[in-house]
């Protein structure tokens, strides 16, 4: 099959598009950061994702049978914001549907709610919505939070208690999340490119922790066990303000606080991956938190890979 995937020089994308390769598959991706350095970049023609342009984008999509979409945005920005993500998402559908595309598999998040205040989770349900009214064949997978070397919370957590004496958790750190192996994801994503059913799944992984215990793992996996503190949450926002002043990006927002603390990351549903964190965490202790993983930053540079954008 011919397969497009989004982002296939960034995070979960590269990890879709390797296994789709390694299955004979013929991958493209569509990107805005089509320059960005990637070993798959040899493999892996790349498209804009030029939102501006649908009918360019059809006709990058010509002959895919199956689109894989990875594409959101993490915050509100003066560069990107959540409102054109959900409008980005709608022309991308479309683009697929007038190129005679046959199924999307598309990343979600868990707990997704049109009624929801947080505009994430707000956003990702209005997406799913117009995935769902567009017509086509979908898989529709929600992980919580996605681990793996490219990610961005649970290296930084690391980081952060590789650097401080203590560690604050808004609130009493009591709510629970359930993070999935990227490329235990990936396997699902590509498993979907072959589905029939429409579906929509829980992609989480087999532990789930209080946000507590998973910052105490990380802690003792990495040999900096420290003490955990509970800060109000007003608190926690406000250091992670100063932090992010210093490393010039934003470190989490307050609807991210939000979300963790309204158990947005945990679902009561079977686990779907079979990667454990503290497993992956003891296999990559060495390096784990030892550079931090900045968000902004893969927003300005679409040449550096994600790996070499890591500072500090
Ligand atoms: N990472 C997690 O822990 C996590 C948890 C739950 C759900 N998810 C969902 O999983 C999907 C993939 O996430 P990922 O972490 O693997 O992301 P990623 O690879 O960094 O980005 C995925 C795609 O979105 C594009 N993108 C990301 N931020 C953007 C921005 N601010 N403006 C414009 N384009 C942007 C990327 O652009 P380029 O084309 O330039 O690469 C890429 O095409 C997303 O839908 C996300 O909501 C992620």
């Amino acid at each position: 099959m011919r397969v497009a995937v989004t982002g296939a020089y960034g995070y979960s994308g590269q990890y879709i598009a390797r296994r789709l390769l390694d299955f004979g598959h013929d991958v493209i991706t569509l990107t805005s950061s089509s320059g960005r350095d990637s070993p798959l970049r040899a493999m892996v023609p790349a498209f804009p994702l030029r939102f501006a342009a649908p009918a360019e984008m059809a006709k990058s999509l010509g002959g895919t049978d199956v689109l894989i979409n990875t594409y959101w945005v993490r915050f509100n920005s003066r560069r990107f914001t959540f409102f054109q993500a959900i409008e980005n998402s709608r022309k991308l559908f479309a683009a697929a549907k007038a190129a005679g595309v046959a199924r999307i598999v598309h990343v979600s998040i868990t707990n997704p709610d049109e009624k929801s205040d947080l505009e994430y989770f707000r956003g990702k349900a209005l997406v799913e919505d117009a995935l769902v009214e567009s017509g086509l064949a979908h898989s529709i997978l929600r992980p919580a939070v996605i681990f793996g070397r490219e990610d961005i919370l649970i290296n930084n957590i690391a980081w952060l208690l590789r650097r401080l004496p203590v560690f604050g958790v808004f609130g009493d750190g009591g709510y629970r999340l359930q993070p999935i192996y990227v490329d235990d994801l990936a396997e699902l994503a590509v498993r979907a490119v072959g589905g029939t059913a429409n579906e929509t799944i829980n992609a989480i992984g087999p532990e789930t922790f209080s946000y507590r215990e998973m910052v105490e793992a990380i802690g003792n996996t990495i040999g900096h066990p420290r003490r955990v503190v509970s800060v109000p949450p007003s608190l926690g926002y406000a250091f992670g303000c100063v932090m992010g002043a210093l490393v010039r990006d934003v470190v989490i927002t307050r609807q991210e606080i939000q979300g963790l603390m309204e158990e947005r990351l945990y679902v009561n549903t079977p686990p779907v991956g079979c990667t454990k964190l503290t497993d992956w965490a003891k296999a990559n202790r060495d390096w784990l938190g030892n550079r931090y993983a900045s968000e902004m930053a893969r927003r300005v540079d679409h040449s550096r890979s994600y790996e070499a954008l890591r500072s500090g």
